[in-house]
């Protein structure tokens, strides 16, 4: 298994450019199910999942296709996928596959929209939380789907096509939104979503299915209105820039007192983290080319914050958050709200030196002067990247292992950080 080296204390300086953004480009790939025409998606990270939902997709029968190289693309041009649902040859998803990402539960919407049926095995736990998919079962009932639970599958079948209906969620879901937007494309009639996730990768979703004929208003904001169409035709479209990516090197390049551009990030997208960051005590300049975070050597004020769903501050930046509070001066305070179990990094990052206690879901963050490198280790993606941070700032030596989750969700990361300034290497095994 590839390990990842890392050796603290060089300021992070110079330019990242900003790759696509992971969790729109997997619900677009699912949304090509929805048509038989060609969907064309540009800006698509190099990422594992990418790489693994194509799978799970060739499994219904669809085609990708990975454009080539074009004169003048360099590296941080992402790939362009064209995804081709022409015909749908098995509407099952089996545990193999959706136990190994569970975005992949979301392929149930478009294959009971278009095929009248679909199989899904349930996901199972994961290691930030039990993360149930009660409201997305719920959101296809609302739309007239009929669903049974049988041996680790959810059955929906639909045989008379979905209907128009009114979803409210009890809670802000990513997923059921996903899910209810992608299903209610294909109804027969209106669909009001009411309590609707207002995520960017959520606008950039529903755009892009009315590129593709849907007729989807409101998205980005808490009611979402749908007017069924009979059929979705193929369309081009570039995912939008990585706001998790991006905030994670806005909070390496504040924990490395660095000055770092962050080329082609979107500052509306992660406002409330850019928020956080200044009061942290960096400087976040914003202009056309993207954001520029600077910290000039002062020390960082601690903070207390919540994780929120959209607009508030991210739970996919929480981790990052709570390496940059291990070197605060002071004492702070992350509470988690989105996910129970998501403090798996706490016990890494103590091993670089850190004083956090947990207290229910209150991480309590006690700044040190300094962090010492040492073999760490993480559970999921997010927490891996904080491991990254904290030893970017650690004295010595830092040796990340189980690198296959940070290659989930970041595209090249040792590249971009060596390429300003981090001492980082991936040991391959
Ligand atoms: C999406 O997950 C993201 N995944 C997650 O990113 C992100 O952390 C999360 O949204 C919150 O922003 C993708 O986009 C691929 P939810 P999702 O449904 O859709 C509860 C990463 O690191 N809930 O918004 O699964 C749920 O347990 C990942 O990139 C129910 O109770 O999240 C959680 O507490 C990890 N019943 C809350 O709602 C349901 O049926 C929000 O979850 C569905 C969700």
């Amino acid at each position: 298994m590839d390990r990842i080296r890392i050796v603290g204390g060089r300021p992070l300086v110079v330019t990242i450019a900003v790759s696509g953004a992971k969790n729109a480009t997997l619900p677009l790939m699912i949304a090509s199910l929805l048509t038989e025409q060609t969907l064309v998606l540009d800006n698509v990270p190099r990422l594992a999942d990418v790489a693994l939902l194509q799978r799970i997709l060739g499994n219904h029968g669809v085609d990708v296709m990975v454009g080539g190289k074009r004169p003048g693309d360099s590296l941080d041009a992402g790939q362009t996928l064209h995804v081709s649902a022409a015909r749908i040859v098995d509407t099952t998803a089996p545990y193999e596959l959706v136990s190994k990402m569970r975005a992949s539960f979301w392929v149930i919407a478009p294959l009971v929209a278009r095929m009248g049926e679909a199989k899904v095995s349930l996901p199972g736990g994961c290691a930030i939380g039990t993360r149930p998919v009660d409201l997305l079962i719920m959101a296809l009932e609302r739309l007239g789907a009929t669903i049974d639970i049988d041996g680790g599958y959810v059955i929906a079948r639909a045989p008379n096509g979905l209907r128009g209906g009114e979803i409210v969620f009890p809670r802000v879901t990513v997923g059921g939104t996903h899910t209810a937007l992608m299903a209610a494309t294909l109804a027969r009639g209106t669909t009001v979503i009411d309590n609707a996730a207002c995520e960017p990768e959520i606008v950039d979703v529903a755009n892009c299915l009315n590129r593709m004929g849907a007729r989807i208003s409101g998205a980005g904001g808490a009611r979402v209105v749908v007017e069924g169409v009979a059929k979705l035709s193929g369309a081009r479209h570039a995912v939008l820039p990585d706001r998790i990516e991006t905030g994670t090197y806005a909070m390496a390049a504040a924990m490395t007192g660095g000055d770092l551009l962050l080329a082609g990030a979107r500052p509306e997208h992660l406002q409330a983290a850019l928020d956080v960051l200044t009061h942290a005590g960096a400087r976040i300049d914003v202009s056309d080319a993207g954001v520029r975070i600077t910290r000039n050597g002062a020390g960082l004020s601690p903070v207390d914050i919540s994780t929120a769903p959209f607009p508030g501050f991210p739970t996919d930046l929480q981790a990052q958050l709570m390496a940059l509070m291990t070197r605060a001066r002071g004492t702070s305070r992350i509470r988690e709200t989105i996910f129970e179990n998501r403090f798996m990094h706490v016990q890494e990052l103590a091993r670089l030196g850190a004083r956090i206690q947990l207290d229910g879901e209150t991480a309590i963050i006690e700044g040190v002067e300094r962090l010492k490198g040492a073999p760490v280790m993480a559970t999921d993606l997010r927490a891996s990247v904080s491991l990254v941070i904290a030893a970017l700032a650690a004295e010595g030596e830092t040796i990340v292992n189980r690198v296959y989750h940070l290659d989930r969700g970041f595209e090249r990361l040792e590249d971009k950080l060596r390429r300003c300034g981090a001492t980082i290497a991936r040991i391959s095994a």
